[in-house]
């Protein structure tokens, strides 16, 4: 009769294809028991987002299935997100394991749209999310969201707003809807200070935040306060918004925060009549960014009529129509956004180590 250590050594040819190690090496596997021909165990992924979570189970069953003498396997998923190294000890946010910022070169490219979907998307996966919008001059988080509801001090800290399982944070919470705001500089930097460390974020495997367009002082404070896992780059395919997303992706890879990847909006248009594709702006215009910045292309979005409807209903697409071919896109995208994640935070962690 296999030992639970045979069930430990047969995993050991099990990969993690997108950490490229096996199950056992990374620590992966807990709670083995062997009991008269029956093998249980506990799989914790490093997302509950991992695009790859049938096919690792389906392998490690496999693997122990054919040792001789088990008759039964019982694989259970679970999943502990890894933080990022620096995150933990970093007194800001000391409970925010992984900071994801969503950038783009200008603006009505989508970004909002992406942010708020992608946060949503990583939550209904079963991760703890935050969403701070710190475009501060265009503030649109709680139209997107459809939210009466505003922060509350507690003990001298924002306490966030919550809609839909996540936690928000937004200027617009706090400004009337039609005031134009002037910032300076200083004032920028303040606001996103202050929405950052002066709030209550608690316990967040990804906390989400909505950049302003181009390079300026939100980007700058918000990677001088916390550590920045990682930057999704979006940009339309067009050759206008793809050069300055470049200008924006080169300005943080020089703040040596890594680009997670590229999110090609509004790249194509399938007609509801007749299914055919039409590339809205020329096409292959994400890859030629992705390959200029060596970044991988981590999602393309087509321009969808439904995304602006649920926008203007204040119901996010992930939210509104969760199984349909519109919310795909979106739900694939933050797959490989948590999966890009796990693969940097491994990596890293492995460096620590040596
Ligand atoms: N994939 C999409 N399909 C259709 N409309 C979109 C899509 N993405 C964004 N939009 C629309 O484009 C406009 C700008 O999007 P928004 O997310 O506010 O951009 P940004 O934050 O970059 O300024 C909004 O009206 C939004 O509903
Ligand atoms: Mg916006």
């Amino acid at each position: 009769m296999p030992t639970e250590k045979d069930v430990i050594n047969s995993l050991k040819s099990v990969q993690d294809p997108e950490l490229g190690r096996d199950l056992v090496s990374l620590g992966m596997i807990q709670d083995v028991k062997v009991q008269s021909g029956n093998a249980s165990f506990t799989i914790v992924l490093t997302t509950p987002a991992c695009p790859l979570k049938a096919q690792i189970k389906e392998a490690a069953k496999q693997a122990v299935a054919s040792l001789p003498g088990i008759e039964t396997v019982e694989v259970k998923l679970d999943s502990k997100v890894k933080a990022m190294p620096g995150a933990r000890e970093d007194e800001v946010l000391p409970g925010v394991k992984n900071i994801i910022a969503v950038a783009s070169g200008k603006g009505g490219v989508g970004k909002s749209t992406i942010s708020v979907n992608l946060a949503l998307a990583l939550a209904q996966e079963g991760a703890k999310v935050g969403l701070l919008d710190a475009d501060i001059y265009g503030p649109s988080l709680p139209r997107l969201i459809g939210t009466t509801q505003r922060p509350v001090a507690s003990n001298g800290k924002i306490i966030p707003v919550e809609e839909y399982g996540i936690k928000l944070l937004s200027l617009g919470f706090m400004m009337p809807d039609d005031a134009a705001v002037i910032w300076r500089g200083p004032l920028v930097s303040g606001a996103v200070k202050q929405m950052i460390s002066d709030t209550d974020w608690g316990d967040l495997d990804y906390l989400v935040v909505d950049l302003p367009p181009g390079t300026g002082d939100a980007q700058i404070t918000l990677a001088q306060t916390v550590p920045i896992t990682g930057v999704v780059i979006v940009t339309t395919s067009q050759d206008m918004a793809l050069n300055i997303a470049i200008k924006a992706a080169q300005m943080f890879k020089r703040m040596d925060v890594p680009i997670i990847g590229i999110v090609e909006n509004m790249s194509y248009f399938i007609c509801p009549h007749c299914e055919g594709r039409t590339d809205i702006f020329s096409h292959g215009g994400g890859e030629k960014a992705a390959e200029w910045l060596d970044v991988p292309i981590i999602g393309k979005i087509p321009l969808e009529p439904e995304v602006v409807i649920d926008s203007d209903k204040g119901v996010p697409t992930v939210i509104a129509r969760p199984d349909s071919p519109q919310a795909e896109p979106f739900k694939e995208m933050a797959r490989k956004v948590a999966a890009r994640i796990s693969v940097t935070a491994c990596v890293k962690v492995d460096a620590v180590i040596k």
